[in-house]
């Protein structure tokens, strides 16, 4: 809890938003992931040292000195937008040099994702035989479907696939882990699917629950837009927008209508590029997050007096409270926290003494 609360005040939305992967103790795991998304990996020992082999290259970097990853407490290693020249192993070793957990990682490039919808009658990419000096089947791994991005109204699902090689007796390994060089061909893509759905809110519709407002995005003079981005979203996870209560669906904007906003498939749909003074809201996980009221530059006078004023920040009922949520009453407990300031730190590095304060700050 302590490291959970220190952890979000050092990166606040954006930690909520990354994806975590773990493997056990002394192990070895695997994953394909997509390139441009951000990721936690987790070793959760303390004063681990990272070290990283690119597939590529043969080369062994230290990571803990590296500009472009952060080590978080427990020595978990945070990747933002990772590219995928990021692609190889990565070694969570103890102070014996002895390995905690190991991941072998491929971030299978975003700006090779292959979108369809099935509603829209599109399909999915088919397993296709190469010679990749010797013959191997590649095919689409799938993750499971994402929850519907909407409850009781009618909301989309998707879900996020990856490219895989299979040798024959083989097992199937990510497609750029199995790959030493680089190869390109239209087949070596991952893949994102769409589909509508329709579900039940399975708790009750809370008309009071917390969301942030943002007021002051204005639309670019020049360019005419502006990209919105729906905190704690992500696309390893469900979110939906809505213009004047209006839903933005996939659907309609992959068969090419006009609309008024372009979700980027890249971020999953977190970033919404909007053109249009209006009121946006997205949804994660079903629940409201974000409200954005981007206003036209001539407007500027009126955007002063309507600075961010959130919501009821918490729920007054004690519902079945999620992960979405729960990052974010951690965030906002962590913005009070931080007010205090220095408290903080002293909290967390001296949880014995700390215990009590801390609790007392919770409660506030
Ligand atoms: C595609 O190949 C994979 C791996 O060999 C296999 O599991 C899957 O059933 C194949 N799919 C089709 C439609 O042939
Ligand atoms: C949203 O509503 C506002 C105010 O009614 C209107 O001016 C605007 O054109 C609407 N925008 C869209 C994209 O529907």
């Amino acid at each position: 809890m302590l490291a959970t609360l220190w952890l979000a005040s050092l990166s606040l939305p954006l930690l909520w938003a990354q994806k975590l992967i773990n493997c056990p103790y002394k192990n070895l795991c695997r994953y394909a992931l997509l390139s441009g998304n951000d990721v936690i990996l987790q070793c959760n020992y303390p004063k681990a040292l990272w070290y990283f082999s690119s597939t590529l290259e043969d080369t062994l970097s230290l990571l803990n000195s590296m500009p472009n990853v952060k080590i978080l407490p427990g020595s978990n290693l945070q990747l933002p937008n990772p590219q995928p020249s990021q692609t190889g192993l990565y070694r969570c070793l103890d102070g014996h040099k002895t390995r905690v957990v190991e991941y072998e990682i491929d971030f299978q490039d975003i700006a090779l994702l292959h979108v369809t919808h099935k509603d829209l009658g599109q399909t999915p990419m088919g397993n296709e035989t190469m010679n990749l000096g010797g013959e191997v089947i590649v095919f689409t791994r799938w993750d499971p479907w994402q929850d519907c991005n909407r409850c009781e109204k009618p909301g989309e699902r998707k879900r996020l696939g990856y490219c895989y090689v299979e040798e024959p007796l083989g097992k199937p390994t990510p497609c750029w882990l199995y790959m030493r060089e680089k190869v390109t061909h239209k087949r070596l893509r991952p893949e994102l699917q769409l589909q509508a759905c329709r579900v039940p809110c399975d708790t009750v519709i809370e008309t009071n629950q917390p969301f942030f407002v943002f007021d002051t995005r204005q639309l670019d003079k020049a360019t005419d837009h502006v990209w919105l981005s729906c905190p704690l979203a992500s696309i390893y996870r469900p979110v939906h927008w809505e213009v004047n209560d209006t839903a933005i669906t996939w659907q309609n904007q992959l068969s090419g209508e006009y609309v008024s906003s372009f979700m980027d498939p890249l971020s999953g749909g977190q970033q919404l590029k909007v053109f249009q003074p209006a009121i946006y809201r997205c949804f994660v996980e079903q629940e409201l997050i974000a409200q954005f009221n981007p206003t036209d530059p001539e407007d500027e006078l009126r955007e002063s007096e309507r600075q961010s004023k959130g919501q009821g920040w918490f729920r007054t009922q004690p519902g079945k409270a999620d992960s979405v949520l729960r990052g974010l009453k951690l965030m906002l407990l962590t913005l009070s926290l931080l007010v205090v300031g220095g408290l903080l730190c002293k909290v967390v590095f001296r949880p014995v003494r700390g215990k009590k304060r801390n609790q007392v700050l919770l409660v506030k």
